[in-house]
């Protein structure tokens, strides 16, 4: 796996379509290169609360989020949307529980194999065909990871297991940071829901 710079990853899905995101170009690119974590570093901010999602980029064909992970925050599990995602681990580690396809909403799917923890470096991809997944840092140290998604995701469903059930949730995020936007290839995001 190579690591290249983020405006390298913007240049290159840029000159993407709806019908390249969905072939084996896009995906053996994605799992062959790795973003710089100094590049992802200016978006990334942490929460108390819970694990934070960091928008570096979304048009209508994709997105680009920085998730950033303190000890012991976890992701429960979600779905993707119909969508495809690809998870990059920039620093720490993570680890990664695979779950059959979301078929119940009042149902909490069968695990599929043994969690897998995942280094600096690693990429995983998953999409609802494949089934759904929560992401966890077990450790003490925080995790930053990559996420690119094809198309942008809104809305997930989570499993609240208290309740033993699915629930649809909104998506938000951190905005860019307003210097980024500065940067000539990543020209400003569009509106959407942030905090
Ligand atoms: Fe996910």
């Amino acid at each position: 796996v190579r690591a290249i710079g983020l405006v390298e990853l913007v240049r290159y899905l840029d000159r993407q379509n709806t019908a390249s995101f969905q072939g084996p170009m896009v995906d053996a690119y994605l799992n062959g290169n790795t973003v710089e974590l100094n590049d992802i570093l200016p978006f990334t901010r942490f929460r108390e609360d819970t694990y934070a999602r960091n928008l570096v980029r979304r048009t209508e064909q994709y997105e680009i989020l920085v998730l950033a992970w303190l000890g012991g925050q976890r992701a429960g599990i979600h779905n993707h949307s119909g969508q495809k995602c690809w998870t990059q681990v920039l620093s720490g580690e993570l680890c990664f529980q695979n779950y059959g396809p979301l078929k119940n909403l009042n149902e909490c799917p069968s695990r599929l194999g043994a969690p897998l923890r995942q280094s600096a470096g690693s990429v995983t991809y998953i999409d609802d065909h494949e089934g759904v997944h929560s992401i966890a840092n077990e450790g003490n140290v925080p995790a930053i990871s990559l996420h690119i998604y094809a198309s942008p995701v809104t809305h997930c469903w989570v499993y609240f297991e208290k309740e033993s059930c699915f629930k649809q949730i909104e998506l938000q995020s951190f905005p860019p940071p307003f210097e980024m936007e500065e940067m000539p290839a990543l020209p400003s995001a569009p509106e959407s829901p942030e905090w």
